[in-house]
């Protein structure tokens, strides 16, 4: 009998549920840990899945081959679905997109910028770092994207806060040093002055002054557990041989300066669940991802320069009208859709979906975010001031300034010029390509000084509100109740999928589990009809 473990599997989750699947698996030994269990419960339908039940494959049309489109036509591929993907650019990956030398950035006024980047030099304008925790790893491994580390958080890297009055970047190591060891001495004299009795015992402040004095790098008791800087905060001149200890950098703020900088509020970041380190990304840039989606799928199945004009829900199905390559109307009937077009594109698309649909699709707004990449003539940032990879953070308009992790010591790079949200990235994109260039070269220059200038060789700003068919970098709900629950639902014969239907909003970890759910509804609707 052709009954596998993985189809017998499928079954048992299919018509029980993830609960009796999982019970199901660890009576048969295959149980994985909570935590791999959470991501493993996906089970991709596949061919066996249709021998017992008397069903077939179906058709089915999606839209959009940005990440939750392309996983979807995979997934459902696994078992043989018919799929056609039709997608409104002349290439996949939607947000993926990785820009190259040669590549045409064109903004809905029609304003074109073509990349003039060498060899080897790429940016990720769109997602750009992968946490480990992620479906997007377990993508990359089945579809065979070799990954390297993305640095997110880097010690060398800076920290400027203009409005606060610093004339000089500070090292992210000196600023930690600082405000770790002003703390650690202000909560270790307090902790000895029995301020917090009340909440510690004799043996709990003891344990407490311990790790502070560690954590801070602070003097002991009959120093008054006083800070006082040290090698953390990073050398003037580095340690060498001989004679030669190194010497520290000079000047130690006040307890008082390091707390106006407004450095600690920085520090956060990286404590976030999704932008802890290590971080990943795929080797040679971003869009491997898409590019061995739709080798997986099939190019044929890919239409690409074909914008969606119509989705008509029928009694047994379901039609999409576009507008191919040539500009011409056509239209494909399909068993079903899944539309992973942004919601505000969909909500612009004609339909008959209905109005509580409609709504739906209305409601969540819609975010800004723009980068530019900067390629150099030399890596100054590497051999000038010793930084491989990571982010400097600013109050300054460009937000942050991104150190490629990758193409160490070679000879050109590129540095992100600016990666900002809302109103700054919004402030960005009013402006012509050349003047975004000059505005941030100019606030860069704060920072890294006339060589950001002086050896700029080619740059592509992206403001993703003026990307055709895209508009948006990500959206927002409300609330994640009435029109998000609605959406997250089929309507007559349509399902959709997206980041957008995800608690991971702007990761493409969340357009891939989207589009597994909506693959798992569908599936089991027909595996049921
Ligand atoms: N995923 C995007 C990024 O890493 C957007 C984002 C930023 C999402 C910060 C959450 C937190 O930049």
């Amino acid at each position: 009998m052709s009954y596998s473990r993985r189809g017998f599997l499928t079954a048992v989750g299919a018509t029980g549920g993830a609960g009796a699947l999982f019970a199901t698996m660890g009576a048969l030994g295959l149980a994985p840990t909570a935590e791999a269990a959470a991501r493993t419960a996906f089970v991709p339908p596949q061919p066996s899945d249709f021998t017992l039940t008397g069903r077939g494959a179906k058709k089915v049309v999606v839209l959009g081959a940005g990440v939750a489109g392309l996983a979807t036509a995979y997934e459902l591929g696994k078992a043989g679905y018919d799929c056609t993907v039709l997608e409104a650019l002349d290439r996949v990956g939607g947000r993926n997109w990785t820009i190259r030398g040669g590549d045409r950035l064109t903004e809905l006024d029609g304003s074109t910028q073509v990349a003039r980047f060498s060899d080897g030099v790429y940016l990720n304008a769109g997602p750009a770092r992968l946490a480990q925790w992620m479906v997007t790893m377990d993508y990359a491994r089945e579809l065979g994207v070799a990954l390297e580390v993305f640095t997110n958080a880097n010690a060398q890297a800076y920290i400027f806060h203009e409005a606060a009055g610093m004339t000089a970047p500070v090292r992210w190591r000196t600023a930690k040093a600082d405000v770790y060891g002003y703390v650690a001495e202000l909560l270790s004299t307090a902790t000895d002055a029995g301020a917090l009795d009340a909440r510690l015992t004799a043996q709990d402040k003891e344990r407490l002054i311990a790790f502070l004095r560690g954590f801070g790098s602070i003097g002991n008791r009959a120093q008054g557990f006083a800070y006082t800087g040290g090698e953390r905060r990073g050398y003037h001149v580095d340690p060498g041989a001989g004679e030669q200890p190194g010497v520290e950098l000079e000047d130690v703020p006040t307890l008082s300066e390091v707390f106006a900088s407004g450095v600690g509020q920085r520090f956060s970041f990286e404590f976030g669940y999704d932008q802890a380190m290590l971080m990943f990304q795929p080797v040679g840039g971003m869009d491997a991802i898409p590019r061995a989606f739709a080798d997986a799928i099939g190019g044929h199945r890919i239409r690409l320069r074909s914008k969606v004009t119509r989705i008509t829900d029928l009694r047994d199905g379901v039609e999409v009208e576009y507008q191919d390559k040539n500009g011409r109307g056509q239209r494909i009937r399909a068993d079903f859709c899944v539309a992973t077009m942004p919601p505000h594109i969909l909500a612009r698309t004609p339909h008959n979906l209905g109005p509580d649909v409609q709504a739906a699709l209305a409601t969540p707004t819609v975010n800004s975010a723009g980068k530019i990449g900067l390629e150099y003539r030399r890596r100054w940032w590497e051999t000038d001031e010793n930084i491989y990879g990571g982010i400097t953070n600013t109050d300054l308009d460009l937000a942050s300034m991104w150190y490629p992790s990758y193409g160490y010591g070679g000879r050109r790079g590129l540095v992100v010029g600016y990666y900002n949200f809302g109103a700054q990235a919004d402030a960005y994109a009013a402006l012509s390509h050349r003047d975004r260039e000059r505005r941030a070269v100019e606030q860069g220059m704060k920072i890294h000084g006339p060589k950001y200038r002086d050896e700029l060789a080619a740059s592509v700003s992206i403001a993703w509100k003026l990307q055709p068919h895209i508009e948006g970098a990500w959206v927002g709900w409300p609330s994640r109740t009435g029109a998000y629950q609605l959406l997250n639902r089929p309507a007559g014969h349509v399902h959709f999928a997206g980041d957008w239907l995800s608690y991971m909003i702007a990761w493409q970890s969340g357009a891939l589990e989207s589009a597994r759910k909506t693959v798992t509804d569908l599936h089991q609707r027909v595996l049921s009809s």
